[in-house]
């Protein structure tokens, strides 16, 4: 079998994909005309020609501002589903998705509305699909502590529905020790903890989740080859990474793949992870990332098993669930 037939056929977990990431060009499109939003595109063509990016904040604001078109249930209820009908294709049997709430609620759309939405599509991929799916809440890390304590407490009615809490948006100037108190709030409460740490930001922002947030995963993390005593802490610990590529080089994290350092970090013992981040935004959904991995690096199919592998491994599912597919 080729390698780009083993990695569309073995099943695979996703663990680091933002929902509000996954809106197609052809949906925004559809929704600016439902809701009679003006868009700064005269197509979907335009819409797609604008996805050039120089660093992180470029992109969230062409991100933010796309968000704006969701606007009721059915809205998220589409995006959900279309992502999942997505993953049904690509082999994807288990799903971690991060959502905004801040994105939405400062726009005056409440839990109320996009919780039901989201939920509908996910119970639906499960029945007709057989996918499962866990739901992260993250905080925008560019605004207050306070607001994101005033996110958690709005989404207690929610609760029993939500696995994780996480930390997204502007990295550089916002260190995870801005929000230790509510991840603090959050652990006691249950969840689960991961944070963006190491995408832009420096080594120390990861030595902050892992230290202060308490950490069951860090997303990106691909800076951590930078400090040789987290390197061994990573490795020691088997903390997960939920490495990004087509982000990374979109985000211009990298400037080729061939310089991606993914290979390296397996080949140190750490537990990573491949992931899409924000599919519709960087070019490829998951599948599309193994494979533009597998096209600049020196990977083979047991490299390609063991990343399968590992995304199982690092998953929050039951321990039984997690040994059946590894
Ligand atoms: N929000 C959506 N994608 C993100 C990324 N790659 N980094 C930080 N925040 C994000
Ligand atoms: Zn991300």
């Amino acid at each position: 079998m080729s390698l780009s037939s083993i990695i569309n056929n073995i099943p695979k977990a996703e663990l680091h994909l933002h929902i509000e990431g996954s809106l197609t060009p052809e949906l925004m499109w559809r929704l600016a005309k439902k809701h009679s939003v003006t868009l700064p595109y005269a197509s979907v063509k335009e819409i797609e020609a604008a996805y050039n990016f120089e660093d992180l904040q470029s992109f969230l604001d062409l991100y933010y501002a796309g968000a704006g078109v969701l606007r009721d249930e059915e809205d998220f209820f589409t995006l959900m589903w279309e992502y999942l009908s997505r993953c049904h294709k690509e082999n994807i049997v288990h799903t971690e998705i991060m959502f905004d709430p801040q994105t939405h609620t400062e726009r005056d759309i409440g839990f109320d509305v996009f919780m039901p939405g989201f939920l509908r599509a996910m119970d639906k991929a499960k029945q007709e699909y057989g996918i499962s799916s866990y739901l992260i809440m993250s905080f925008l890390r560019h605004l207050p502590e306070s607001a994101a304590f005033e996110t958690l407490s709005e989404a207690e009615p929610y609760y029993k529905h939500i696995t994780a809490v996480g930390l997204d948006s502007s990295e550089l100037g916002h260190p995870p020790s801005k929000f230790e108190r509510v991840f603090k709030k959050a652990k006691s409460l249950g969840f689960k903890i991961v944070a963006h740490a190491g995408e832009e930001g420096p080594a120390s922002y990861i030595w902050e989740a892992i230290e202060l947030l308490d950490v069951d995963r860090i997303d990106h993390g691909v800076r951590c080859q930078e400090d040789k005593a987290l390197m061994a802490l990573l490795r020691e610990r088997q903390i997960p990474l939920t490495v990004c590529p087509l982000s990374n080089l979109k985000l211009c994290v990298i400037d080729d793949m061939k310089q991606h350092n993914i290979v390296e970090l397996l080949n140190e013992g750490l537990l990573v992870t491949v992931n899409s981040d924000d599919p519709t935004y960087f070019g490829g959904f998951l599948n599309d990332n193994f494979v533009a991995l597998q096209e600049s690096l020196d990977i083979d199919e047991d490299t390609i098993r063991t990343l399968a592998a590992n995304s199982f491994k690092s998953s929050f599912l039951p321990e039984d669930v997690k040994r059946s597919f590894v």
